[in-house]
């Protein structure tokens, strides 16, 4: 998709569609006065008629000839000019892109709003409109064939232009450039996700993770540990995940540093990466495993985040590991009952072949902090639990440190990401303790799943390293749209990864 600004009066834009935001109870001034005056009180008339108030996700598509060049004009209601927020804006956006979509525009000019009287900043507009476009365009990398049973590809919608009557400043040129960076990154998380297992196995996601360092002009690197590295440091979390798939396993570290230099602050991104989780010997029934290519979303978001980090240069040192494995069934494969050393010393009971992500969490987070990050973020579809609690509306989040954890809802928040800090209960911790080891890998009778879960990653991360675990099995693939989302993966934690980094580049 291309993008492109344009300085010009708003009658002489010639374009498919122009998406215009109309505020609540102002229908007399502005562009919408303009553009009704010059369509002889079309729009006014059209507004009566479809009952369009300007409400907040509302749209009216209108045909206004005449003195206007544009083909067509797209109204989208942010409700009142004294309430916008950018969660609005996101909300008003999304209705008037997937009406352009839907009407099968592949160009369309958004026309810069006047903001004054609001608390968002031109910026900030321009960013949305271009994480929007992109987001809500998303088609996933299907190979159906074009004429089969009827279907036709959709046109794409190939150029996005950002118009306004005023020089285009240097600062909404940046953001525009800044939502398209990080759109994309999520898209690409998307695609990873949406990959069937057959294509996307642990050797592919490890060449994904070499390509975004190659192409980071040397601001990520890429180192790789493979099966026998793996033995050698004693990552036996990873090991025994991994050893039943024909498929060799690896452990990805990715360090990204800034043009800048390397900062005090060094993030830690850790992704769960189960690229095909079958649940192993606790075999998942047939309608369990249906959607288990997915169950890298995690490692996925954290590798998309950190191509968006490098390619916005944030000014902040992140390390980012995913360990790339296929849980299955074989002569080779770990078995209920096994004991594991994990990389960390502490001795593990597997309790349940299928509760995977987290044996190979905790050697991650282990490797992380032996390689001297200061913070922990880790990103998993770790419990079918976590859909019980919130259904596909929101991540659970776990965290040892609240001041940590408000600012990742925070950010979250300001991408249009949902998580809910969900209380570590204490008396839940003891769940995890086994018989014959430090630890099982399961919460037994507890009935909180997620949340024993996440205690048992706890022992890894420690108490002293602030750390935030995400549950992303609610939100990483849905069976419905849902806001900016497609059906299928989400790239649910992308835009809250970034913006997390983006936070601690500011506060250096
Ligand atoms: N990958 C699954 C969790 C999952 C379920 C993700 C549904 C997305 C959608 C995870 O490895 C798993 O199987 N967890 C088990 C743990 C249990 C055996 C303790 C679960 O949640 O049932
Ligand atoms: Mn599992
Ligand atoms: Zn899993």
């Amino acid at each position: 998709m291309k993008f492109n600004t344009t300085q010009r009066g708003f009658a002489k834009i010639d374009t498919n569609a122009l998406l215009i935001a109309a505020f609540e109870g102002e229908t007399e001034s502005g562009l919408f006065n303009h553009l009704n005056t010059a369509s002889g009180g079309n729009v006014k008339a059209q507004c009566e008629l479809e009952k369009f108030t300007a409400a907040v996700g509302q749209t009216m598509l209108t045909y206004p000839f005449g003195a206007i060049a544009a083909k067509r004009a797209i109204f989208f209601g942010v409700g009142k000019r004294s309430e916008l927020t950018t969660a609005k804006l996101r909300k008003a956006l999304v209705a008037a892109f997937k009406l352009a979509r839907a009407q099968k525009i592949n160009e369309v000019t958004v026309a810069e709003t006047t903001l004054s009287g609001t608390k968002v900043s031109a910026a900030q507009f321009a960013e949305l409109a271009a994480t929007v476009s992109l987001l809500v365009d998303y088609e996933v990398n299907h190979n159906k064939t074009v004429g089969v049973l009827g279907y036709t590809a959709r046109p794409e919608l190939e150029e996005v232009r950002y118009l306004s009557e005023h020089k285009v400043g240097t600062k909404v040129r940046k953001s525009l450039a800044k939502g398209r960076i990080v759109a994309q990154a999520v898209n690409y998380a998307r695609d990873l996700s949406n990959l069937p297992a057959g294509e996307l196995t642990p050797t592919a996601f490890v060449e994904e993770a070499k390509r975004v360092a190659a192409e980071s002009g040397g601001l990520i690197t890429c180192k790789v540990l493979s099966p026998q590295e793996l033995a050698v440091i004693g990552a036996q979390g990873i090991i025994n995940v991994g050893k039943g798939s024909d498929e060799p396993y690896y452990l990805i570290e990715l360090v990204y540093t800034p043009p800048t230099g390397a900062t005090q602050e060094v993030l830690g991104y850790v992704g769960k990466a189960v690229c095909f989780d079958s649940g192993g010997y606790d075999l998942k029934p047939a309608d369990g495993m249906r959607h288990m290519k997915r169950d890298m979303s995690g490692g996925g978001a954290v590798l998309s985040a950190m191509q968006a980090i490098a390619n916005l240069q944030l000014p902040i040192s992140v390390k980012a590991y995913m360990a790339p494995v296929e849980n299955m069934v074989s002569g080779r494969a770990f078995k209920p009952g096994d004991r594991i050393r994990m990389l960390s010393g502490i001795t593990v009971e597997v309790d349940n072949t299928d509760a995977e992500g987290r044996l190979t969490l905790g050697d991650m987070i282990t490797y992380a902090r032996n390689a001297g990050v200061t913070r922990i973020v880790d990103v998993a579809t770790l419990t079918g639990a976590i859909r019980q609690v919130n259904s596909d509306v929101a991540a659970g989040l776990f965290s040892n440190n609240d001041a940590f954890a408000r600012q990742l809802k925070a950010a979250g928040e300001r991408v249009g990401e949902q998580y809910e800090h969900l209380t570590m209960w204490p008396e839940l911790r003891d769940f995890n303790k086994a018989e014959m080891s430090d630890l099982k890998n399961t919460g037994g009778p507890a009935g909180a799943g997620a949340t024993t879960a996440a205690w048992f990653v706890r022992q890894f991360a420690g108490e002293e390293l602030p750390w935030i675990h995400l549950d992303i099995a609610s939100v990483a693939f849905r069976d419905r749209e849902f806001g900016v989302d497609p059906k299928g993966s989400t790239g649910f934690s992308v835009q809250t990864l970034v913006e997390l980094a983006a936070e601690f580049a500011k506060k250096r």
